[in-house]
């Protein structure tokens, strides 16, 4: 079985859109549903390697604002994914020491899965291995306007001078102001676009897109993506 790039060369964040469950179940005439279900095990899995080789932020694009347009049965059965997910999934969190985070406009989920979210979330709140970022309800460009409308309220409310405005403040105004910048952006079902995911965040973040449709992106693929990684030549605009 192929092993891990070394420490020095892992990722401390990785950025995964999970793309193609879908496809996954049309291809085997299954129905949407169950590649959803699927793709479940994948985010176990590669959870469970992301804890083992060291990566320390996970962020994991889940369900995108856009996707609250898809057919009300779909959103149902993901919403009912995810709230079985957050139920079932804290004893093997804390196996692997993972504490669970949630980025995006959260209140928009339904009440019974932000219960179980905030309770997840606490229940796993002292472990201090892996950050697992769950993307949720998530808009790149929603989470910049909000950014922008939070540093306008401090700067009318005499908190914040406009002058200090800078790229490290507005940063501080994201959801993602307590994690760095993803160091790896991974996206699986080979679409070679972002969909209004982490539009600030990953400005200077390494790309790797495979074909592998979601629900079979395991411990080798993963490790593959790792593999790709540890061979880049990141440059930051420098020579
Ligand atoms: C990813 O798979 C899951 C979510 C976006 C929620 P899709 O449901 O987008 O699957 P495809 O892209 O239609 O195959
Ligand atoms: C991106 O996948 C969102 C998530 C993985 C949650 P989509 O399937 O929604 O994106 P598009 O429609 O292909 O751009
Ligand atoms: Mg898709």
């Amino acid at each position: 079985m192929a092993s891990a790039p070394e420490k020095s060369k892992i990722p401390r964040h990785v950025a995964l859109i999970m793309d193609g469950n879908g496809r996954w179940a049309r291809s085997r005439k299954m129905l949407r549903a169950m590649g959803h279900r699927e793709g479940v095990e994948s985010v176990r899995e590669i959870v469970r390697v992301g804890s083992e080789v060291g990566v320390e932020f996970l962020t994991l694009y889940a369900f995108s604002v856009e996707n609250w347009q898809r057919p009300a049965a779909e959103v149902a059965t993901l919403m009912r994914f995810l709230e079985s997910f957050l139920k079932n999934e804290v004893p093997e969190l804390h196996r692997n020491n993972v504490r669970l985070h949630a980025i995006g406009r959260l209140n928009d989920l339904p009440k019974r899965v932000q219960a179980q979210l905030h309770k997840s979330i606490e229940a796993t709140k002292e472990n201090t291995g892996l950050t697992l970022i769950l993307a949720l309800s998530y808009g790149g460009r929603v989470e910049i306007v909000e950014a922008v409308r939070s540093l306008i309220r401090e700067v009318q409310e005499g908190r914040l001078d406009a002058a200090q405005i800078d790229e490290n403040a507005f940063s501080h105004h994201l959801y993602t102001r307590y994690y760095p910048d993803p160091d790896l952006l991974i996206r699986t079902s080979g679409e070679m676009r972002l969909s209004n995911f982490l539009l600030w965040q990953l400005s200077y973040t390494e790309i790797y897109v495979t074909k592998t449709l979601w629900p079979d992106f395991r411990r080798a693929e993963f490790l593959a993506a790792l593999a790709d990684y540890a061979g880049r030549q990141r440059r930051f605009g420098k020579v």
